[in-house]
């Protein structure tokens, strides 16, 4: 049985070193299963990460009478059904903690003939699912939500899609990808302009899948009559999860980590480029590919961190990152701050409070903004902090114990199990002093 809460407990003094993997990319892994569903032929993941979210998304396209094999761990192989084999579930889809889940796959589900309903936990309930409703329902899709627009979203099947050309409000790569499945089903062209790039795994994976998208003055279009075709997709590393080690190592003393084959995708990867500019003695080593990503190895030593003026530039391109490197800047020389970042307000967590609340609860001068936080570095202290039930928030703060004085505990640390199942089995082989204390919930 799964505890129902975890507290990380992390004493100081720690360090990281050694050569590791981190586990498989979660938006590719979930991306490879949708496509995988509704291809003709058998897609083989290697490397699929095998955590709550993405379980949530293998387990709803098994309802919907998706034959997925699990040859031995982290390889699946999934037998598509095509475009229009996909059956209703006898139940609402439950899709966890998952907001990748839910909004790609209301895009997938907008065009199928029959009804759907998709469910999630309480910070999943919370979301905003306007930012897709809107946009589908201009492509003929019928859905509803609760009257303040989060989920439970109800979509009726039988309706006929059009194509759209919808300039995105907000740089989102679920609302992006929502629209792209969305168009697998439409009788004219989706054409999408962003407001700033985005993660391009969908777009890179239905190249990979024989549907490659169109580029027009800033749109990306996708023809009406795609249909995907089976293929091998080999997963990399989470640059996400190795961002909570890369901050780790360049924060603790004497520390020398490298992370073998983690995606390196340009538009993901924000967080390298913020901390070279704080001073991270940081290499990329072996570059190459796998399945359509640019790939590396990340090398990355102690470092003297100093404070910068984030780049709104950068922000879509590390949004998962910055509960991560929200703890770099605490330990940083001087000020960072950071600002066009509201959309983490709509996380898992509000991650601008709760990384206040918990940079602050260490010692940190952390003042939050509507759009981000300034932080003024320095050492931390031990402390209690919330992780709120949010994975990262969890995650970062547990490595701001590699510089504090003293033990770092963190509450509510179950969901790290829906990104990350064995962060603190791998954070302590490197050498984070971190153990869990479990227990049901009273
Ligand atoms: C994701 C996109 C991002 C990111 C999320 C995963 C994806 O969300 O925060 O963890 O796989 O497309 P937004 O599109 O809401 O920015």
């Amino acid at each position: 049985m799964q505890p129902d809460s975890i507290t990380f407990l992390v004493q100081p003094g720690g360090t990281l070193r050694g050569t590791a993997r981190v586990p498989g990319d979660k938006s590719i892994s979930h991306r490879a299963i949708m496509l995988g569903a509704v291809a003709e032929g058998t897609t083989r993941i290697t490397g699929f990460l095998e955590a709550e979210d993405c379980l949530a998304t293998m387990n709803a396209f098994r309802a919907m009478g998706v034959t997925i094999a699990r040859p031995e761990p982290g390889h699946l192989l999934v037998q598509g059904v095509g475009l229009h084999g996909l059956r209703a579930a006898a139940e609402p889809l439950y899709l966890g903690n998952s907001g990748t889940s839910m909004r790609l796959l209301a895009g997938l589900l907008a065009g199928q003939p029959f009804d759907s309903v998709l469910t999630g936990d309480a910070s999943l309930s919370r979301r905003p699912m306007q930012r897709i409703t809107e946009p589908l329902r201009r492509m003929g899709a019928r859905l509803d939500t609760s009257p303040t627009g989060t989920a439970p979203l109800r979509i009726h099947g039988g309706a006929q899609l059009q194509g759209i050309r919808y300039a995105l409000p907000v740089a989102s790569a679920q609302v992006k990808s929502c629209l792209l499945l969305a168009g697998l089903y439409a009788t004219s062209a989706t054409c999408l302009r962003e407001p700033a790039p985005t993660r391009d795994h969908t777009e890179r994976m239905l190249a990979a899948f024989a549907c490659p998208l169109r580029r027009d003055d800033g749109w990306i279009c996708l023809e009406p009559g795609a249909k995907p075709i089976a293929g091998a997709i080999d997963v990399p590393g989470d640059l996400s999860s190795a961002a909570f080690f890369l901050v780790g190592a360049a924060i603790a003393e004497d520390a020398e980590l490298t992370l073998e084959h983690v995606g390196i995708n340009p538009t993901r990867s924000g967080v390298l480029e913020i901390l070279q500019r704080m001073g991270a003695d940081l290499e990329i080593l072996n570059p190459g590919e796998a399945g359509g990503e640019p790939v590396a190895d990340i090398r990355i030593r102690s470092s003297r961190l100093h404070g910068i003026d984030i780049p709104e530039a950068l922000v879509p391109l590390a949004i998962d990152e910055f509960p991560a490197l929200l703890v770099a800047a605490a330990c940083a020389e001087g000020e960072t701050r950071l600002s066009g970042a509201a959309e983490l307000r709509v996380k898992e967590s509000d991650r601008i409070d709760a990384m206040a609340e918990g940079l602050k609860a260490l010692g940190i001068d952390a003042r939050p903004t509507a759009d981000g936080m300034v932080v003024r570095g320095g050492r931390p202290q031990g402390g209690t902090v919330a992780s709120r039930g949010d994975h990262r928030i969890a995650m970062a703060l547990s490595m701001a114990a590699l510089r504090a004085d003293g033990p770092v505990i963190v509450t509510d640390c179950a969901n790290v199990n829906t990104s990350f199942p064995n962060f603190a089995v791998l954070a302590r082989s490197l050498g984070l002093p971190i153990s869990t204390v479990s227990g049901e919930r009273p």
